[in-house]
């Protein structure tokens, strides 16, 4: 049974009639493109197979009711609020993420009304995989559609704008300071492509990417670590950003071009070079990523994807030891290229390989885990799959 059968058979059992609809969001990886969102760059997500699915209805008397049901059929209820008295700080925990997007819906005035929501999904949590956003975007979609509001490229409220609001939610009401990807690749991705997305201007462009048909294979390696430091870490790294953009008189990182790194670093003080390097070839990197797969050439992506993780790794200072071991074991055993992906200190890593090295490099991931001590990861591989839409 996928997450949406789940969500409505679980609807039906805990309230007794069926949901007015059902609605679905997958989890991400990004390909490329890492830490470049916040400041106004380019970044090359696609979808995971997994989702997370809301089978919702209206209520009449403006309460927010949400359920979640795990994979063993418990339920765990959030105390019912009132989608008028909603405010950031109101609700805390798991629930902060419905509670969040209903708050950025209504006071963007599209959809105020109340909603028993019974949620149930399985992108692996803590994983850097954005399930929160998977969560986020099918609630908004689900609150929207009890609206009788459909998302329409021609009409308001296009995805961009419902990418939006979701982060407005993430920000201001859940407390994360996070960029536009997330948002956008569990709304905007298709199957089998990567969606290449300028974040300054929102423009975007489904780039064919299915590793499959070219005898590969994207291995997710789930670290299952995530560090302490992932969320003050975060925050420095885009207050740098801003910084380093301000000291070069730039609206942001993005306006710095490849020709002119040399002459914006000698301007910078130590700390933030590093930073500034990793934006501006980070950039340069999802540009040549995407020529690539424009000209169908996959195997030649992956020396960009290593080279990401070097930059994130040695400058961005964002990786793990975790992130690093799964990276090595996967090159040193035939991965054409490999890199964390998400916000970093744990999550996850990907790494492009071909089909026939897949037994050896899952072996090799999991035996240099043993090796180093840590924790076995959860590895599972990816295709490139649809995003959030209506299920039923
Ligand atoms: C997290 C954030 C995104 C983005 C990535 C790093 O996933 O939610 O907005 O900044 O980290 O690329």
């Amino acid at each position: 049974m996928n997450p949406a059968q789940t969500a409505d058979k679980q609807y039906r059992r805990l309230l007794g009639h069926p949901p007015t609809g059902v609605w679905s969001a997958p989890g991400r990886v990004n390909l490329i493109g890492e830490h470049t969102d916040y400041n106004d760059g380019l970044v090359l997500p696609f979808a995971l197979p997994h989702r997370i699915a809301v089978a919702a209805s209206r209520r009449e008397d403006g309460l927010l009711a949400v359920t979640t049901v795990g994979s063993d059929h418990n339920a765990q209820r959030a105390a019912p609020v009132a989608v008028a008295d909603l405010e950031p700080g109101l609700v805390t925990g798991w629930a902060a993420f419905p509670a969040g997007v209903a708050w950025a819906l209504r006071t963007a005035g599209v959809a105020e009304g109340g909603a028993d929501l019974v949620i149930s999904g399985d992108v692996p949590a803590g994983a850097g995989l954005s399930s929160s956003h998977a969560l986020q975007c099918a609630v908004a979609l689900a609150l929207l559609g009890l609206a009788g509001i459909t998302p329409d490229e021609s009409a308001s409220p296009t995805l961009a704008e419902i990418a939006r609001w979701v982060q407005r939610s993430e920000n201001d009401f859940v407390g994360a300071p996070t960029g536009l990807l997330d948002q956008t690749a569990s709304l905007c991705c298709e199957r089998s492509h990567a969606l290449f997305l300028d974040v300054r201007s929102g423009e975007r462009e489904q780039v064919p990417f299915d590793a499959g048909a070219d005898g590969l294979e994207v291995l997710v390696v789930d670290t299952r670590a995530k560090h302490s430091l992932a969320d003050s870490a975060y925050g420095e790294r885009r207050r740098g950003c801003e910084r380093a953009a301000g000291l070069l008189g730039v609206p942001a990182l993005r306006d710095v071009p490849a020709e002119g790194l040399a002459e914006a670093l000698a301007a910078l003080p130590g700390d933030l070079r590093p930073l500034v390097r990793h934006v501006v070839t980070e950039n340069a990197r999802v540009l040549a990523v995407v020529d690539r797969l424009r000209a169908g050439d996959l195997v030649a992506t992956g020396e960009h994807l290593t080279a990401s993780h070097v930059s994130l790794r040695d400058d961005y200072r964002v990786s793990c030891v975790e992130l690093d071991v799964a990276v090595e074991a996967a090159l040193g055993s035939g991965a054409l290229g490999a890199r964390m992906t998400g916000g970093g200190f744990g999550g996850s890593a990907i790494a492009l390989v071909p089909t026939d090295r897949s037994a050896a490099v899952r072996e090799a991931v999991r035996t240099a885990f043993a090796g180093a001590g840590l924790t076995a990861p959860r590895l599972f591989t990816a295709a490139p799959s649809a995003g959030a839409h209506r299920d039923r």
